[in-house]
C-alpha cells in the first residue's frame, strides 16, 4: 500500500516543492545566460551602411535580451515538468490531483509579459519616429520603381529630366528620401545594410528615409516580398560613393540618359558582353524570366527564347528589348517586361541581340 501511495500523484511536501523550484530556477538562469550570449554573439546583420543602422541594431539586441529569457523560461518549465512528473509504470490508469487555479500566479504571468510588451513597443515606436523624422539637411530625392523582377532608380537630372539607372548610386553622408512605387504587384524595397525597408505597392507612393554614413561600398538591394517566380532573382546593388565619385557617376548617367546611342553610356553601365548582360543579376536580369539553354536559365514568365528567337529578325528582337509592349507574343501580357530602352544603351541592346541570335535554339 505504501509503495502504491509512493508511486501515485501524492502531494509534495513544501520542502520538496521548494527544492524543485530552485532546480528549475538554476536551470532557467543558466540556459538564459547561454541563450542571450549566443543571441548577441551571432552576427545577424551586414555592415552598418546608414546613420539609422546602429539604433536599429541596438533595438534588435534589446529584443533578444528580453525575449530569450521568456522563451527559455517556458521551454525549461515544460521540459522539466515532462521529465519530473512523467508517468511511471503502474500509473496508466491514474489521474493527477485536480487543480483549482492560482490567482497570484495568474496575475504574475499576465502582468510581466504585458509590461514587457508595452515597454518594448514604446521603445520600438520611439526608435522608429526618431529615424523617420526629416533631417535638417535637404534630402536627395530618388524614385524607386519595382516590377517583376527588377528595380529601377530614377534621379532628377538637369532641367528636371528624370534619369533612370538599374543601380542605386548614393553619395556618402547624404540624407535620401525615397519614393517607392510598383508597376505590377507588391514588392518590398530593402537594403539590409541600411536596415530600412518598405513595401512597393501598385497605385500608391510609399516613402523611406535613409541617411548614408561615411562607409563607402557596394550593398545588396533585395526584394523582401514574395512577388512571383523570379522573386529570388530580384536583387541589385546599391553603391555608396564619395561625393566626387558620385558626381562623376551622376554626370555619366545624365549623359547616357540623354544620349543612349553613345557607346555603352546608358544607365546599364559599361557592360557590353551579350552573355554577361543576359545573365547578370542587375538589369536587364533576362535570365530571371526567360528560358535560354546557353545561359542555363529556366524562367517561364516570358517567352522561351530558344523557341522564339530563331523565328525573329534582329530589328524585332531589338524592339522587343527596348519597347516590349510594341508587339506582344501570343499567350503573354503587355506591361510585364521592363522597357530596357530606358536603361540600356543602344550598344548593349545590340550586344544582347547578337548573343541571342548566336545561341538561341542551339
Ligand atoms: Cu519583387 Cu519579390
Amino acid at each position: 500500500m505504501a509503495t502504491e501511495r509512493e508511486q501515485t500523484g501524492r502531494e509534495e511536501t513544501p520542502r520538496e516543492e521548494r527544492s524543485h523550484f530552485l532546480q528549475l530556477l538554476v536551470i532557467g538562469l543558466i540556459a538564459s545566460v547561454i541563450g542571450i550570449a549566443l543571441g548577441l554573439l551571432i552576427d545577424w546583420w551586414p555592415a552598418q551602411g546608414s546613420a539609422e543602422a546602429s539604433q536599429v541594431d541596438t533595438l534588435y539586441d534589446v529584443l533578444i535580451i528580453c525575449s530569450v529569457p521568456m522563451f527559455v523560461l517556458v521551454v525549461t518549465v515544460v521540459l522539466y515538468c515532462a521529465w519530473r512528473y512523467r508517468m511511471k509504470p503502474g500509473e496508466e490508469e491514474l489521474d493527477g490531483p485536480p487543480i483549482h487555479g492560482n490567482t497570484r500566479l495568474e496575475i504574475i504571468w499576465t502582468a510581466i509579459p504585458a509590461i514587457l510588451l508595452v515597454g518594448l513597443c514604446t521603445y520600438a515606436y520611439i526608435v522608429l519616429t526618431d529615424i523617420e523624422k526629416a533631417p535638417a539637411a535637404e534630402p536627395m530625392n530618388v524614385r524607386v520603381v519595382g516590377q517583376q523582377f527588377t528595380w529601377t532608380f530614377y534621379y532628377k537630372g538637369d532641367g528636371g529630366k528624370e534619369i533612370a539607372s538599374p543601380r542605386l548610386y548614393l553619395p556618402a553622408n547624404q540624407a535620401v528620401y525615397f519614393t517607392v512605387q510598383s508597376r505590377d504587384v507588391i514588392h518590398d524595397f530593402w537594403v539590409p545594410a541600411f536596415r530600412m525597408k518598405i513595401d512597393a505597392v501598385p497605385g500608391i507612393d510609399t516613402h523611406l528615409r535613409v541617411t548614408t554614413n561615411n562607409k563607402l561600398g557596394e550593398y545588396p538591394v533585395v526584394c523582401a516580398e514574395l512577388c512571383g517566380l523570379g522573386h529570388s532573382t530580384m536583387r541589385q546593388s546599391a553603391y555608396v560613393l564619395s561625393k566626387a565619385d558620385f558626381d562623376k557617376k551622376f554626370a555619366e548617367l545624365q549623359k547616357g540618359g540623354t544620349k543612349p546611342a553613345g557607346g555603352g553610356g546608358g544607365g546599364g553601365g559599361e557592360e557590353t558582353d551579350g552573355k554577361t548582360l543576359f545573365t547578370q543579376a542587375a538589369q536587364p536580369a533576362c535570365a530571371s524570366c526567360h528560358t535560354l539553354k546557353d545561359a542555363g536559365s529556366t524562367g517561364t514568365t516570358g517567352p522561351n527564347l530558344d523557341e522564339a528567337i530563331p523565328k525573329l529578325d534582329d530589328a524585332f528582337i531589338k524592339q522587343s528589348i527596348q519597347d516590349p509592349d510594341a508587339k506582344i507574343t501570343s499567350g503573354f501580357s503587355a506591361g510585364i517586361m521592363p522597357h530596357y530602352g530606358d536603361t540600356l544603351s543602344d550598344t548593349q541592346v545590340d550586344a544582347l541581340v547578337k548573343y541571342l541570335k548566336e545561341v538561341a535554339g542551339k
